[in-house]
Protein backbone atom coordinates (compact mmCIF):
# COMPACT_ATOMS: atom_id res chain seq x y z
CA UNK A 1 0.00 0.00 0.00
CA UNK A 2 1.42 3.49 -0.79
CA UNK A 3 2.42 5.58 2.49
CA UNK A 4 0.04 8.87 2.93
CA UNK A 5 1.44 11.76 1.72
CA UNK A 6 2.94 13.67 3.94
CA UNK A 7 0.51 16.98 5.30
CA UNK A 8 1.15 20.08 3.55
CA UNK A 9 3.23 22.94 5.28
CA UNK A 10 1.80 24.86 7.47
CA UNK A 11 0.85 28.34 5.75
CA UNK A 12 3.03 31.30 6.36
CA UNK A 13 2.23 34.05 8.45
CA UNK A 14 3.22 37.69 9.16
CA UNK A 15 2.94 39.59 11.99
CA UNK A 16 0.96 42.04 10.22
CA UNK A 17 -1.98 39.61 8.27
CA UNK A 18 -2.16 37.24 12.33
CA UNK A 19 -2.82 40.86 13.94
CA UNK A 20 -5.28 41.91 11.28
CA UNK A 21 -7.93 39.47 11.39
CA UNK A 22 -10.85 39.23 12.53
CA UNK A 23 -11.96 35.86 13.43
CA UNK A 24 -8.27 34.30 13.92
CA UNK A 25 -5.97 32.40 11.45
CA UNK A 26 -3.55 34.17 9.42
CA UNK A 27 -3.38 36.29 5.62
CA UNK A 28 -1.33 34.14 3.62
CA UNK A 29 2.46 35.46 2.77
CA UNK A 30 1.93 36.94 -0.64
CA UNK A 31 1.95 33.82 -2.79
CA UNK A 32 -0.52 34.48 -5.68
CA UNK A 33 0.98 37.68 -6.02
CA UNK A 34 4.65 36.39 -6.46
CA UNK A 35 6.74 34.92 -9.24
CA UNK A 36 6.11 34.46 -13.03
CA UNK A 37 4.32 37.42 -15.46
CA UNK A 38 2.55 39.91 -13.76
CA UNK A 39 -1.38 39.44 -14.92
CA UNK A 40 -2.22 40.26 -18.52
CA UNK A 41 1.13 41.61 -18.97
CA UNK A 42 4.16 40.30 -20.22
CA UNK A 43 5.76 41.96 -17.43
CA UNK A 44 8.02 39.31 -15.38
CA UNK A 45 7.92 39.75 -11.51
CA UNK A 46 11.22 39.76 -9.90
CA UNK A 47 11.72 36.05 -8.18
CA UNK A 48 11.47 36.61 -4.09
CA UNK A 49 12.21 33.45 -2.89
CA UNK A 50 9.72 32.80 0.19
CA UNK A 51 12.30 34.21 3.51
CA UNK A 52 12.33 37.01 1.39
CA UNK A 53 9.52 38.67 1.31
CA UNK A 54 9.07 40.66 4.47
CA UNK A 55 10.54 43.91 4.35
CA UNK A 56 12.64 43.57 6.94
CA UNK A 57 14.89 40.48 5.42
CA UNK A 58 18.05 42.03 3.72
CA UNK A 59 18.05 41.59 -0.70
CA UNK A 60 20.30 43.97 -1.75
CA UNK A 61 19.90 42.71 -5.45
CA UNK A 62 15.92 43.36 -5.53
CA UNK A 63 15.50 45.20 -8.45
CA UNK A 64 11.81 44.75 -9.42
CA UNK A 65 9.93 46.33 -12.83
CA UNK A 66 8.06 49.26 -12.12
CA UNK A 67 4.41 48.60 -14.18
CA UNK A 68 0.85 50.00 -14.39
CA UNK A 69 -1.52 48.79 -16.73
CA UNK A 70 -2.29 51.14 -20.23
CA UNK A 71 -5.91 50.84 -18.67
CA UNK A 72 -5.13 52.68 -15.42
CA UNK A 73 -2.46 55.02 -17.46
CA UNK A 74 -5.56 56.28 -19.38
CA UNK A 75 -6.96 58.12 -16.14
CA UNK A 76 -10.55 56.31 -15.44
CA UNK A 77 -12.72 57.77 -12.80
CA UNK A 78 -11.68 54.57 -10.07
CA UNK A 79 -7.81 55.17 -10.60
CA UNK A 80 -5.60 57.34 -8.82
CA UNK A 81 -2.96 60.25 -10.89
CA UNK A 82 0.79 58.76 -12.04
CA UNK A 83 3.15 59.88 -9.25
CA UNK A 84 5.64 60.46 -12.18
CA UNK A 85 3.23 63.43 -13.82
CA UNK A 86 3.03 65.12 -10.62
CA UNK A 87 0.30 63.29 -9.58
CA UNK A 88 -1.80 65.45 -11.87
CA UNK A 89 -1.14 68.07 -8.85
CA UNK A 90 -3.30 65.70 -6.55
CA UNK A 91 -0.67 63.52 -4.38
CA UNK A 92 -2.49 60.86 -2.41
CA UNK A 93 -3.30 61.55 1.27
CA UNK A 94 -2.23 58.15 2.43
CA UNK A 95 -3.21 56.28 5.47
CA UNK A 96 -6.37 58.69 5.79
CA UNK A 97 -9.52 58.95 4.18
CA UNK A 98 -8.78 61.38 1.36
CA UNK A 99 -11.93 63.06 0.05
CA UNK A 100 -14.14 60.13 -0.83
CA UNK A 101 -11.31 58.01 -1.16
CA UNK A 102 -10.59 55.45 2.00
CA UNK A 103 -6.86 55.05 1.53
CA UNK A 104 -6.86 53.96 5.39
CA UNK A 105 -5.76 50.15 5.63
CA UNK A 106 -7.17 47.64 7.48
CA UNK A 107 -3.98 46.31 8.26
CA UNK A 108 -3.11 49.48 10.63
CA UNK A 109 -0.98 52.32 9.22
CA UNK A 110 1.68 51.20 6.20
CA UNK A 111 4.73 53.03 5.63
CA UNK A 112 5.29 55.39 2.77
CA UNK A 113 9.25 55.10 1.21
CA UNK A 114 9.80 57.32 -1.20
CA UNK A 115 6.42 59.23 -1.40
CA UNK A 116 4.60 55.37 -2.55
CA UNK A 117 2.38 53.38 0.04
CA UNK A 118 4.17 50.21 0.93
CA UNK A 119 2.76 46.62 0.40
CA UNK A 120 2.12 45.81 4.42
CA UNK A 121 2.95 42.19 3.88
CA UNK A 122 5.99 42.51 1.85
CA UNK A 123 6.98 42.23 -1.60
CA UNK A 124 5.76 41.22 -4.33
CA UNK A 125 8.58 41.68 -7.77
CA UNK A 126 7.06 44.79 -9.00
CA UNK A 127 6.45 48.07 -8.50
CA UNK A 128 3.54 50.51 -10.09
CA UNK A 129 0.07 49.61 -9.79
CA UNK A 130 -0.77 47.15 -12.37
CA UNK A 131 -4.07 46.37 -12.81
CA UNK A 132 -5.09 48.36 -9.81
CA UNK A 133 -6.55 51.92 -9.52
CA UNK A 134 -5.34 53.53 -6.20
CA UNK A 135 -1.82 53.58 -4.77
CA UNK A 136 -1.88 51.67 -1.45
CA UNK A 137 -5.18 49.49 -0.54
CA UNK A 138 -7.60 49.15 -2.93
CA UNK A 139 -10.73 48.11 -0.94
CA UNK A 140 -13.43 45.74 -1.98
CA UNK A 141 -16.14 43.89 -0.25
CA UNK A 142 -16.90 39.51 -0.50
CA UNK A 143 -20.55 38.59 0.07
CA UNK A 144 -20.81 34.35 1.04
CA UNK A 145 -24.29 33.57 0.67
CA UNK A 146 -24.95 29.93 2.27
CA UNK A 147 -27.58 27.48 2.87
CA UNK A 148 -27.69 23.93 3.59
CA UNK A 149 -27.40 21.40 1.13
CA UNK A 150 -30.61 19.37 1.09
CA UNK A 151 -31.51 16.78 -1.10
CA UNK A 152 -35.54 15.71 -0.92
CA UNK A 153 -35.17 18.43 1.41
CA UNK A 154 -33.30 16.64 3.68
CA UNK A 155 -29.96 18.37 4.94
CA UNK A 156 -27.07 16.29 3.64
CA UNK A 157 -24.45 14.95 5.89
CA UNK A 158 -20.91 14.21 5.68
CA UNK A 159 -18.52 13.19 8.32
CA UNK A 160 -21.57 14.24 10.67
CA UNK A 161 -21.49 17.30 9.63
CA UNK A 162 -24.28 19.49 7.61
CA UNK A 163 -22.94 20.15 4.26
CA UNK A 164 -22.72 24.19 3.51
CA UNK A 165 -23.25 25.53 0.06
CA UNK A 166 -21.84 29.24 -1.38
CA UNK A 167 -23.35 31.26 -4.40
CA UNK A 168 -19.99 31.31 -6.51
CA UNK A 169 -19.34 32.96 -9.58
CA UNK A 170 -17.12 32.35 -12.45
CA UNK A 171 -15.02 35.13 -13.23
CA UNK A 172 -14.89 36.68 -16.91
CA UNK A 173 -11.13 37.96 -16.40
CA UNK A 174 -9.41 34.71 -15.52
CA UNK A 175 -12.37 31.75 -15.68
CA UNK A 176 -11.89 31.05 -11.52
CA UNK A 177 -14.67 30.53 -9.53
CA UNK A 178 -15.30 33.13 -6.84
CA UNK A 179 -17.00 35.08 -4.34
CA UNK A 180 -19.24 37.43 -6.08
CA UNK A 181 -17.16 40.20 -4.30
CA UNK A 182 -16.34 43.68 -5.92
CA UNK A 183 -14.97 47.06 -5.74
CA UNK A 184 -15.95 49.37 -2.98
CA UNK A 185 -16.67 52.47 -5.05
CA UNK A 186 -15.43 56.03 -3.33
CA UNK A 187 -17.86 57.24 -0.53
CA UNK A 188 -19.52 53.83 -0.36
CA UNK A 189 -20.55 52.07 2.38
CA UNK A 190 -19.41 48.68 2.41
CA UNK A 191 -22.58 47.15 3.80
CA UNK A 192 -24.22 48.90 0.27
CA UNK A 193 -20.97 47.26 -1.83
CA UNK A 194 -22.08 43.84 -0.41
CA UNK A 195 -25.86 43.88 -1.89
CA UNK A 196 -24.84 45.91 -5.00
CA UNK A 197 -22.09 43.67 -6.28
CA UNK A 198 -24.42 40.06 -5.25
CA UNK A 199 -26.87 41.97 -7.21
CA UNK A 200 -24.96 42.57 -10.31
CA UNK A 201 -22.75 39.58 -10.41
CA UNK A 202 -24.87 36.68 -9.03
CA UNK A 203 -28.73 38.19 -10.26
CA UNK A 204 -27.64 40.14 -13.13
CA UNK A 205 -30.57 42.46 -11.23
CA UNK A 206 -29.44 44.60 -14.42
CA UNK A 207 -31.05 42.76 -16.86
CA UNK A 208 -34.59 41.94 -14.84
CA UNK A 209 -37.94 43.44 -15.57
CA UNK A 210 -38.92 45.94 -13.08
CA UNK A 211 -41.69 43.49 -10.76
CA UNK A 212 -39.06 40.72 -11.02
CA UNK A 213 -36.28 43.01 -10.11
CA UNK A 214 -38.71 45.03 -6.87
CA UNK A 215 -39.09 41.26 -6.00
CA UNK A 216 -35.22 39.68 -5.88
CA UNK A 217 -34.51 43.31 -4.37
CA UNK A 218 -36.72 42.49 -1.37
CA UNK A 219 -35.20 38.97 -0.72
CA UNK A 220 -31.98 40.33 -0.88
CA UNK A 221 -32.31 43.44 1.40
CA UNK A 222 -33.96 40.72 3.97
CA UNK A 223 -31.56 37.93 3.97
CA UNK A 224 -28.56 40.86 3.67
CA UNK A 225 -29.86 42.80 6.99
CA UNK A 226 -28.02 40.39 9.27
CA UNK A 227 -24.47 38.92 8.22
CA UNK A 228 -21.57 38.01 10.22
CA UNK A 229 -18.13 38.92 9.35
CA UNK A 230 -15.85 36.68 8.75
CA UNK A 231 -12.87 38.56 7.42
CA UNK A 232 -10.67 41.99 7.21
CA UNK A 233 -7.78 42.88 5.83
CA UNK A 234 -5.04 42.23 3.23
CA UNK A 235 -6.07 39.76 0.01
CA UNK A 236 -3.19 37.67 -1.79
CA UNK A 237 -4.63 38.78 -4.83
CA UNK A 238 -2.98 38.25 -8.10
CA UNK A 239 -2.97 42.12 -8.88
CA UNK A 240 -0.99 42.79 -5.64
CA UNK A 241 2.13 44.91 -6.03
CA UNK A 242 4.82 46.38 -3.99
CA UNK A 243 2.65 50.10 -4.17
CA UNK A 244 -1.11 48.72 -4.46
CA UNK A 245 -2.80 45.74 -2.98
CA UNK A 246 -6.18 44.24 -2.50
CA UNK A 247 -7.85 44.62 0.74
CA UNK A 248 -11.55 43.10 1.40
CA UNK A 249 -14.24 42.74 4.04
CA UNK A 250 -15.65 39.38 3.63
CA UNK A 251 -19.69 38.51 5.19
CA UNK A 252 -21.42 36.13 5.16
CA UNK A 253 -25.59 35.42 4.93
CA UNK A 254 -26.68 32.55 5.82
CA UNK A 255 -30.24 31.19 4.51
CA UNK A 256 -31.11 28.68 7.27
CA UNK A 257 -34.07 27.06 6.42
CA UNK A 258 -33.37 27.81 2.56
CA UNK A 259 -36.89 30.18 1.35
CA UNK A 260 -34.83 33.25 0.76
CA UNK A 261 -31.79 32.58 -1.07
CA UNK A 262 -32.17 28.99 -1.43
CA UNK A 263 -34.47 29.55 -3.94
CA UNK A 264 -33.14 31.97 -6.26
CA UNK A 265 -32.71 31.30 -9.81
CA UNK A 266 -29.25 32.39 -10.93
CA UNK A 267 -28.47 33.60 -13.95
CA UNK A 268 -24.80 35.24 -14.64
CA UNK A 269 -24.28 38.53 -15.10
CA UNK A 270 -21.76 41.55 -15.33
CA UNK A 271 -18.45 40.44 -14.17
CA UNK A 272 -19.94 37.03 -14.08
CA UNK A 273 -19.91 34.42 -16.84
CA UNK A 274 -21.39 31.26 -14.41
CA UNK A 275 -23.48 31.56 -10.89
CA UNK A 276 -24.05 28.29 -9.17
CA UNK A 277 -24.61 26.88 -5.84
CA UNK A 278 -21.21 25.00 -4.69
CA UNK A 279 -20.44 22.88 -2.08
CA UNK A 280 -18.35 23.60 0.39
CA UNK A 281 -15.07 22.02 1.38
CA UNK A 282 -11.16 21.94 1.95
CA UNK A 283 -10.28 20.68 -1.46
CA UNK A 284 -12.06 23.71 -3.11
CA UNK A 285 -10.00 26.37 -5.43
CA UNK A 286 -11.23 29.45 -5.56
CA UNK A 287 -9.84 33.09 -6.67
CA UNK A 288 -7.37 35.02 -4.30
CA UNK A 289 -7.83 34.52 -0.62
CA UNK A 290 -11.54 33.44 -1.19
CA UNK A 291 -11.12 29.37 0.28
CA UNK A 292 -9.67 30.95 3.51
CA UNK A 293 -12.86 33.45 3.81
CA UNK A 294 -15.15 29.68 2.78
CA UNK A 295 -13.28 28.22 5.91
CA UNK A 296 -14.18 30.81 8.12
CA UNK A 297 -17.31 30.76 6.83
CA UNK A 298 -17.73 26.99 7.61
CA UNK A 299 -15.94 27.07 10.89
CA UNK A 300 -18.24 29.44 11.95
CA UNK A 301 -21.94 26.89 10.61
CA UNK A 302 -20.21 24.04 12.60
CA UNK A 303 -20.38 22.68 8.64
CA UNK A 304 -18.38 20.33 7.00
CA UNK A 305 -15.24 21.33 5.66
C1 LIG B 1 -13.00 40.90 -6.16
C2 LIG B 1 -13.22 40.40 -4.75
C3 LIG B 1 -11.89 40.01 -4.16
C4 LIG B 1 -10.94 41.18 -4.24
C5 LIG B 1 -9.59 40.81 -3.73
C6 LIG B 1 -12.04 42.04 -6.15
O1 LIG B 1 -11.79 42.42 -7.47
O2 LIG B 1 -14.21 41.28 -6.76
O3 LIG B 1 -14.05 39.26 -4.79
O4 LIG B 1 -11.97 39.55 -2.83
O5 LIG B 1 -10.82 41.64 -5.56
O6 LIG B 1 -9.04 39.72 -4.38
Amino acid sequence: MAAAPPPPPPRSCSAAGRDALAAGGCAPLNVKCRGGLYSGSTVKRFPVPDDHVAWGAAFPEYAPKEYTAPAVLAGPVWADPQHTEGWGGRPPKFNELDGKIDRRSHMGRYKVVDGLSRNPIGRTGIKGRGLLGRWGPNHAADPIVTRWKRVGGVVEKKDGKPILQFVAIKRKDNNEWAIPGGMVDAGEKVSLTLRREFGEEALNSLQLSGADRKHLQEQINKLFSAGEMVYKGYVDDPRNTDNAWMETVAVTFHDENGENVGRLPFQAGDDAVGVKWVDAHSAIKLYASHTLFLQKTAELRHAHW
